[in-house]
């Protein structure tokens, strides 16, 4: 049996550190409720120490009551929320909203969760347009001070967008969280976090659209090392240095993802290069892609900064 090794605590670039698995809480479906509660305190009772939600889960007082409920202490958890791109406008509001749904005084780390502002009524300002992401960026990075979040980060930026973020801030995002997986690796955006000093968290680490554990290589893998297919999965995520954030409402399944192995070069390698089969390559944009002309939230995948191909698959060497 191969040996699993401790959940590592990656670090950020201002000096805090992150359990490279948390328990990913978009339940499919925006709500609070006992489904979203009994999820985080059977994630916590098995070990886990990071949660990922959002405002736009809808179910921020159902985490905060888990987080209650289960005796864990909360500073031994690292709690990651995200301001929704309606509330670019209102940043500190929108923290303490949040802060007062989930009942804590503070987040580890609150995210800017899209790039584009959204109006009410649902219309986005294009990328030039008040507030900008640099403005809200600003905003946010104001949040500090306060100590009502530890870290700041954003989530679904592309190197075009990081870059036109990089250009005018004054403090570096600590997290790029967005899709990754192997059928996703965005090996070229993790290459420019590095280098910038920004750590990614990989969403929607067992594959979008298409579970990525029944691919042969991955069934192969874990045959060999006697692990489950999501562990495989996972172990890659964990050690090319992203840190992951699983869903499941299946204790079973939590605790199958909290296992983290050590894998080989040529296991990483296999993985590192399994979007170029045939028909594996997945993306972010299937679910928004034609319908909407080519658009995600209002911006084009060109103003998002990604190069897609027909049917929202990445085209080959975009990555
Ligand atoms: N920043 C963003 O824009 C963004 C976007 C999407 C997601 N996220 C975050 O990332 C988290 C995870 O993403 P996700 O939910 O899209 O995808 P995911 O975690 O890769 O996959 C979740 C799906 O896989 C199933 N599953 C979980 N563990 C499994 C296992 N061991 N074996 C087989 N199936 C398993 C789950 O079902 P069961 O529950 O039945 O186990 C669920 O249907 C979200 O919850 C959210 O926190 C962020």
């Amino acid at each position: 049996m191969t040996p699993r090794v401790e959940i590592p605590r990656l670090r950020l670039n201002d000096g805090r550190y992150m359990p490279a698995v948390g328990i990913g809480c978009w339940m499919g479906r925006v709500g609070e409720g006992e489904h979203v509660v009994r999820m985080v305190k059977t994630a916590l009772g098995l070990g886990y120490r990071h949660i990922d939600t959002a405002s736009n889960y809808g179910n921020e007082a159902s985490v905060g009551r888990a987080i209650r409920e289960s005796g864990v202490p909360r500073e031994e958890i690292f709690l990651t929320t995200k301001l929704a791109s309606k509330d670019h406008g209102r940043v500190a509001a929108a923290l303490d909203r949040s802060l007062e749904k989930l009942g804590v005084e503070y987040v580890d780390l609150f995210l800017m969760h899209w790039p584009q502002t959204l109006l009410q009524n649902g219309e986005a300002l294009q990328p030039n347009e008040s507030p900008t992401l640099v403005e809200t960026w600003h905003a946010m990075e104001d949040l500090l001070s306060s100590g009502k979040t530890r870290s700041i980060g954003v989530s679904n930026f592309s190197i075009k967008t990081l870059t036109t973020l990089l250009l005018h801030a004054l403090i570096v995002p600590t997290v790029n969280q967005v899709e990754a997986h192997p059928c996703l690796p965005q090996h070229a955006l993790l290459a420019f976090c590095e280098s910038k000093g920004i750590r990614v968290t990989a969403y929607s680490p067992l594959g979008r659209n298409k579970y990525a554990g029944e691919d042969v290589d991955v069934v192969r893998i874990a045959r060999q090392r006697g692990v489950s297919p999501p562990c495989v999965l996972l172990s890659w995520g964990v050690q090319r240095g992203t840190t992951v954030v699983p869903k499941s409402e299946d204790k079973r399944r939590m605790k199958e993802n909290i296992e983290i192995i050590s894998l080989t070069e040529e296991e990483m390698r296999v993985l590192d290069r399994m979007h170029e089969k045939p028909g594996m390559h997945r993306s972010v944009c299937v679910f928004h892609s034609e319908a909407l002309g080519g658009s995600c939230f209002g911006w084009t995948y060109k103003q998002l900064g990604w190069d897609m191909g027909v049917g929202g698959v990445v085209r080959a060497g975009s990555e």
